[in-house]
């Protein structure tokens, strides 16, 4: 007998985000006024349509268990939006819905890993991938990729060249947290016939997929066609999208025989998402895109004065992100690790912003920058993030 901690649970890392948010608190109890460029989610309220759908449930006594797969109706709704907006044709039968994409992620990859297998992983990566493949007792494989004046680019020889025997999945993330990046349809392309050449999964997290500027369009892995869909897992939410992260409220699209045994994870895992929360997501998605749209427009216009702010710092290029809510410039290599600079950015200037060594050290040169935050205060913290670059002791 041992009171010993699970092996996978102590594989599982602290969050450098959570450690930098204590320092800053701490600054702003100094008195000094925090600019956070920090935040991961949206700062709009939940359309009030989907708020008042969910209150319409709990009055109605939406109270019981449901089919742990999610309600039929949602399910159908999600295919509908799923065709309607990406192109992307499916069965209800092929939806679960889930508790976020967290929910998504947990459950599929329980569903195809198992320990010693391998998942390659394509950095810069947004860091909890790692700890979601860790706790099955798989390994993820971080393959670092190119930048192109300072804009992260798929290298697919470089993706074919981490295949192993073990391989049993890729996880692709597109519009691709932290780098802005909307991948095209050739990058997909390119990855899916390594792919699908060593007869692999695809795990494709598109949860940004309706935040995406310009010329940019979001195309789903999986409708890039049959053979492709086979292999794709899509994993997604209602968080970024619809400003829901509280909500918890995401689906993943699988190949149907997979889709069968996801369902059975997932009831017995968290037995499904709240009803409640799934009867706002039939508005959401049947009504809501109005409201994505504004959210959109004002990023958007947050996105361009960030951009100009930081391309007038002298050595900075901030690539123009084409899609979610972040920023990503590369600084010169002799200003240092940006672990090192963003601690300076915090401490002598009361900014917060995420360094780009924790999404792989290829990004050991970017700073992580949200807009999720509004223009008052991106305005208010611009000529303070600028001076602090421009005079900072690295240079
Ligand atoms: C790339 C990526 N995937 C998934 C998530 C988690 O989203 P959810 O709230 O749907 O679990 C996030 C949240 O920051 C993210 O950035």
């Amino acid at each position: 007998m041992s009171l010993e901690i699970s092996r996978f649970a102590q594989s599982i890392g602290g969050s450098t985000i959570v450690s930098m948010r204590r320092k800053a608190d701490a600054i702003a109890a100094s008195g000094i006024k925090v600019i956070d460029f920090g935040p991961g989610e949206p700062d709009f309220d939940v359309p009030a349509p989907v708020a008042q759908a969910a209150i319409r449930a709990i009055e109605a006594g939406h109270s019981r268990y449901i089919d742990p797969r999610g309600l039929p109706e949602l399910r159908e709704q999600v295919t509908r939006f799923e065709a309607d907006q990406h192109n992307l044709s499916a069965d209800p039968d092929q939806v679960v819905i889930t508790t976020g994409t967290f929910g998504a992620l947990s459950i599929v990859s329980r569903a195809i890993l198992n320990p010693g297998d391998e998942v390659i992983v394509i950095e810069p990566l947004w860091d909890p991938y790692r700890n979601v493949i860790l706790l099955t007792g798989a390994t993820p494989v971080g393959v670092p990729m190119p930048t192109i004046n300072g804009r992260f680019v798929i290298d697919a020889d470089r993706l074919a060249a981490a295949v192993t025997p073990h391989t049993k999945a890729i996880l692709v993330n597109t519009p691709w947290n932290p780098t802005g990046r909307v991948l095209t349809r050739q990058e997909l392309i390119e990855i899916a016939d390594v792919a699908t050449e060593h007869d692999f999964w695809i795990i494709a997290d598109e949860v940004y997929s309706e935040i995406v500027f310009d010329e940019a369009k979001h195309i789903s892995v999986a409708s890039l066609g049959p053979e492709i869909q086979r292999r794709t897992i899509v994993t997604t939410s209602l968080s970024k999208s619809f400003a829901m992260t509280g909500w918890r409220l995401g689906y993943c699209v699988a190949p149907p025989e997979l889709s069968q045994v996801l369902g059975r994870l997932n009831h017995y895992t968290t037995r499904g998402a709240a009803s409640m929360v799934q009867y706002a997501a039939i508005a959401a998605l049947s009504d809501g895109m109005q409201y994505v749209e504004r959210m959109r427009l004002e990023y958007l216009q947050r996105r361009n004065i960030i951009v100009a702010a930081l391309n007038q710092v002298d050595g900075i290029i901030c690539p123009i992100p084409e899609g979610g809510f972040f920023a990503f410039p590369e600084f010169p290599e002799a200003w240092g690790d940006s672990t090192r600079l963003s601690d300076l950015l915090l401490s002598d200037s009361g900014i917060v912003v995420t360094p780009g060594s924790d999404y792989g050290t290829c990004a050991r040169h970017h700073l992580r920058i949200s807009f999720a935050t509004s223009q008052e205060i991106i305005r208010e913290g611009l000529p303070r993030l600028q001076d602090a670059l421009a005079g900072h002791p690295g240079r």
